[in-house]
C-alpha cells in the first residue's frame, strides 16, 4: 500500500485492526491500574500520529480505542478511582483527517473524569504544545503514554522519544517500521539517508551497522536491533519489547516496539499483544487470519534452555524487586515470568535452589525463593 494517494480514509488492514486492538487492551489495564494507585496525579495519554479515526471498512482509530478504554477503566474502577483527571491529546497533522478525527471524538467531550486535546500540527510541535499545557507528566513522575504511529519510518525523531522517556513514569509504544528504514538506507541519495536516518537514531549510530551488501530482511532485524539497543540505553528503561506485525507470512511490514521502566508495564503489554498472538510467537501476519496454525513458538523446555546458557555459571537472586531472572523471561522470552522455565530447569537438575522457608520443587514464589544457582552443564 502507499500511502501518498490515501484520501482522508482508507482501508484497515487486517495487521491495522489488531493494533488498535492491542493498544485499546493495554489502555483499559494501563489507566485501570494507575487510576487506582496515583493518588490526584494527572494521566496524560498521548496519540502522536492519531490518523482521522476511522477507516473505509472499520468503524474507527486509534483515538476512539483509547478514549472507550479510559471510559471502560474509569468505569470499572468507580470509587476506588484516586488519580486525576485523565487527559487523552490527539496530535494530527494533516488538516482533513484532524477535522475528520474531531468530530468522531467529539461525543466522548464531557465525560467525567476526561479531558481531550487536540492539536492539528505535526508530531514534534504537538508535542512541544502538551508539554506546556500539561508540564506534569513531563517533568515530575506523572504517569505518561505516549503512541507513536507514523506512516513509515520518518516523522518521530529518536530525540523526541528520548525526551518523553526522560520522564519518571513514561512508556512508549511505537511503530518501528524497519522496512522503510531499510529502504531508506538502500535508496541512498535519492531519500536523503544521511539526514533521515540520523534523524530517526537521533545520531549516526547506524552508520556501520546497516550494510547494503546483506539481505534486505537481515537489514531490517538490525535496524530494528539498533532501535531497541537505543531505547534500552536511556535511563531507567529495562523494559523492551516488540511485536511483529506482517501482511504476508515471512513478509516483514514493521513492529510493535513498547518501551517501559516498570515490569507490570509489559507485563500488562505482552497480555495484550497476546489477544492477537497466532502462534506463540509474538508476530501478527495479515495472510494467518482465519486460518488454524498447526505449529506454537512458546514452548518454556526450548526457551529454558536459552535462559540457563545465558545465566550458566551464575548465582541469581530471586528478589522480589529488579528481579534480573524475571527481567530476561519477560524482555528476552514469550513468557511473563521465569517460573515455566525455571521449572523445566529444575527437572534436568541445571539450577539449584536455595529458599527461605521449605518449597515444593517446581514452585518460584517470590519471597520464598532467595537465589538461584545455574548449574554449569558439561
Ligand atoms: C498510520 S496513520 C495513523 C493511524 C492511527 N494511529 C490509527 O491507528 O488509527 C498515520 C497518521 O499520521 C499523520 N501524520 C503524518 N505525518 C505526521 C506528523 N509528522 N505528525 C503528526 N501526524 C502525522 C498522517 O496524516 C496519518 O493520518
Amino acid at each position: 500500500m502507499t500511502t501518498k494517494n490515501l484520501g482522508v480514509v482508507w482501508k484497515a488492514e487486517p495487521h491495522t485492526i489488531a493494533k488498535t486492538e492491542v493498544l485499546r487492551a493495554y489502555l483499559v489495564a494501563y489507566f485501570q491500574i494507575l487510576g487506582i494507585s496515583k493518588r490526584r496525579q494527572t494521566l496524560l495519554y498521548v496519540d502522536g500520529f492519531a490518523g482521522p479515526d476511522q477507516y473505509t471498512n472499520f468503524s474507527h482509530g486509534s483515538p476512539t480505542a483509547a478514549l472507550k478504554a479510559a471510559q471502560e477503566a474509569i468505569a470499572n474502577s468507580q470509587r476506588r478511582w484516586i488519580a486525576g483527571e485523565i487527559h487523552c491529546a490527539f496530535i494530527e497533522s494533516d488538516p482533513k483527517r484532524f477535522e475528520n478525527m474531531d468530530k468522531k471524538i467529539h461525543p466522548f467531550r464531557g465525560v467525567n473524569g476526561l479531558k481531550i486535546h487536540t492539536h492539528n500540527a505535526d508530531f514534534v510541535t504537538g508535542l512541544a504544545a502538551l508539554r506546556k499545557d500539561i508540564p506534569a507528566p513531563f517533568c515530575k513522575s506523572h504517569p505518561l503514554f505516549v503512541f507513536i504511529d507514523p506512516f513509515g519510518a520518518t516523522g518521530a525523531p529518536f530525540s523526541a522519544v528520548r525526551e518523553i522517556l526522560a520522564s519518571g513514569c513514561s512508556e512508549v509504544l511505537i511503530n518501528v517500521d524497519a522496512d522503510d528504514i531499510a529502504r531508506i538506507f538502500r535508496a541512498k541519495d535519492q531519500a536523503n539517508y544521511e539526514e533521515l536516518l540520523t534523524a530517526i537514531y537521533s545520531d549516526r549510530s547506524w552508520v556501520g551497522e546497516l550494510n547494503d551488501k546483506e539481505q534486505f530482511a537481515m537489514s531490517c532485524r538490525k535496524a530494528l536491533n539498533l532501535y531497541t539497543t537505543k531505547l534500552k540505553s536511556v535511563a531507567g528503561v529495562r523494559y523492551v519489547f516488540s511485536f511483529e506485525m506482517q501482511k504476508q507470512v515471512g513478509a516483514l511490514n514493521y513492529f510493535l516496539v513498547f518501551a517501559s521502566k516498570h515490569p507490570l508495564g509489559l507485563v500488562k503489554m505482552k497480555e495484550a499483544m497476546k489477544r492477537i498472538d497466532q502462534d506463540g510467537s509474538y508476530r501478527f501476519a495479515d495472510a494467518n487470519v482465519s486460518q488454524p496454525l498447526l505449529f506454537r513458538f512458546d514452548d518454556p523446555e526450548q526457551y529454558a534452555r536459552l535462559m540457563h546458557r545465558h545465566f550458566e555459571g551464575r548465582r541469581v537472586s530471586y528478589e522480589p524487586v529488579e528481579n534480573e531472572i524475571n527481567d530476561y523471561a519477560l524482555n528476552q522470552t514469550p513468557f511473563l515470568n521465569a517460573k515455566a522455565m525455571l521449572a523445566a530447569l529444575e527437572r534436568q537438575k541445571l539450577i539449584s535452589v536455595t529458599s527461605r522457608t521449605s518449597r515444593r520443587k517446581g514452585t518460584f514464589k517470590e519471597g520464598v525463593v532467595k537465589e538461584i544457582e545455574f548449574i554449569r552443564s558439561r
